[in-house]
């Protein structure tokens, strides 16, 4: 790790202009800037990667998009990974992105990337349960490409009233426990590298 790095990435499973999950991530990444941390909110709007295939990855290799986010991922010791639900799952973009940056480019090993790095997982649905099956299986996926990823999450229900013109959440109790995993991850990645500026 970075001797100086309490960045964090923060990005949501969906590419929609008006998404509830990327909103909450651009809320997440604020509130991981009051606790002391550096945020880098990433749309992947705007790195739009083909469907992972096996041909194209060997007559083209990885696509520019997904060099350029493993890039970001590389400079960046924290997670925050934004899950919409659907079916029960997450989305297909979600998977997408980080199947292509857990793959080998030249000499450099995909899972290499995602070692020591600390996640969390948050989510918003429009539903009653803020798509909170999904969180489990972005928990799984994480750790299953070697990241740590702490247990607090938290899944933001009726996410069209949710949150506030000025983008905030409306719910003091709510807001506070996005401030509460900001800050456990925060002070997880001090932790972890004492050396990290706050
Ligand atoms: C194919 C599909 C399946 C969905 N399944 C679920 C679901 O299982 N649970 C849920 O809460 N919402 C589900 N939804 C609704 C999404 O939560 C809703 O579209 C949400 O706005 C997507 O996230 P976004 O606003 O960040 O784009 C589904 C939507 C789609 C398109």
């Amino acid at each position: 790790m970075n001797p100086t790095d309490n960045r964090v990435l923060v990005f949501a499973g969906s590419a929609r202009a008006h998404s509830y999950n990327k909103h909450l991530a651009r809320l997440a990444a604020t509130r991981v800037e009051d606790a002391g941390g550096q945020a880098t909110f990433v749309d992947l709007r705007d790195y739009p990667i083909p469907l992972y295939d096996g041909d194209l990855e060997q007559e083209q290799g990885i696509p520019e998009h997904a060099r350029r986010l493993k890039e970001l991922l590389a400079t960046h010791a924290g997670l925050i990974v934004v899950s919409p639900e659907y079916n029960g799952f997450i989305t297909p973009l979600l998977k997408n992105t980080l199947d292509w940056l857990s793959r080998p480019d030249g000499e450099e090993n995909g899972l290499a990337l995602f070692r020591n790095r600390v996640a969390c997982v948050l989510s918003a649905s429009p539903g009653g349960f803020g798509g909170m099956r999904s969180l489990g299986l972005a928990r799984q996926l994480l750790t299953n490409l070697g990241v740590t990823a702490l247990p607090d999450q938290l899944a933001i229900p009726r996410a069209g009233e949710a949150f506030s013109d000025d983008g905030n959440l409306k719910d003091p109790a709510t807001l506070q426990r996005l401030d509460q995993i900001c800050r456990r991850l925060v002070d997880t990645l001090v932790r972890l590298n004492p050396h990290a500026g706050r």
